[in-house]
């Protein structure tokens, strides 16, 4: 398989990181997380009391914050200023910030610059909300996966610890307005590439989407 970038968008829920994974070690590509880098902001936002709205303070945070993905045994970990912060990216309250943060045009155009960089070697899998929109425009291959409110909301809901302490009604609220504003953000919203293939998993297996999937990428590669 010669070098691709490939784009993997779509909504929480949509079955875009079991897929992207399962992809990437099929390739022998990189798998990468970009929801993982607007977490990382969110959670160092978090820990200094950085507003969301706050964009200068947003803009020094960033300047001080140096992220890298390193592959280990049990997967791949994000270090945020040399520190493993994956085990604290994935609670409700980061979740929330990662997408009030990620409205700002400054921490999107400092992660723009990480993710180009990330992105050079190419043999990738890119997952996101803008990869093959604003990310990598001409990437190789683009998918835009999606499926139902219901099917997503039940998905998030199954993966969540009991700790969490979220109800389903919880996560379809949090899910509507996480979507509601990805969405209708001016800045790279979330919405399909014109070039992208679009998929719809409500009612599709893993394997099934991953086989659409290869398909096309055979057709390209
Ligand atoms: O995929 P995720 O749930 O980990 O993403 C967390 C938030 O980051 C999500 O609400 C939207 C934002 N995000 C984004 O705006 N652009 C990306 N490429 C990836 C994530």
């Amino acid at each position: 398989m010669k070098p691709l970038l490939i784009t993997i968008d779509g909504p929480a829920g949509a079955g875009k990181t079991t897929v992207s994974r399962a992809l990437a070690d099929r390739l022998g590509f990189r798998y990468i997380d970009t929801g993982a880098l607007y977490r990382a902001v969110a959670l160092q936002a978090l820990a200094a009391g950085v507003d969301s709205q706050d964009d200068p303070g947003l803009e020094a945070l960033c300047a001080r914050l140096a992220l890298r993905f390193e592959r280990l045994a049990d997967g791949v970990h994000l270090l945020a200023n040399g520190e493993d912060i994956s085990g604290r990216i994935r609670t409700p309250e980061v979740t929330m910030k990662a997408s009030a943060v990620s409205a700002r045009p400054v921490v999107r155009q400092f992660l723009l610059k990480v993710q180009k960089d990330l992105g050079r070697e190419k043999s990738a899998v890119f997952e996101g909300r803008d990869m093959g929109t604003v990310v990598f425009p001409d990437a190789d291959v683009k998918f835009f996966l999606n499926a139902s409110t219901e099917a997503r909301a039940q998905r998030r809901f199954a993966e969540l610890s009991d700790d969490a302490g979220q109800t389903l009604d919880d996560v379809t609220r949090d899910m509507r307005k996480r979507d509601k504003d990805d969405s209708s953000r001016n800045l790279a919203p979330l919405k399909p590439a014109p070039d992208a293939m679009r998929i719809d998993s409500t009612r599709l297996s893993i394997e099934a989407v991953l086989e659409i999937m290869l398909a096309r990428i055979e057709k390209v590669g």
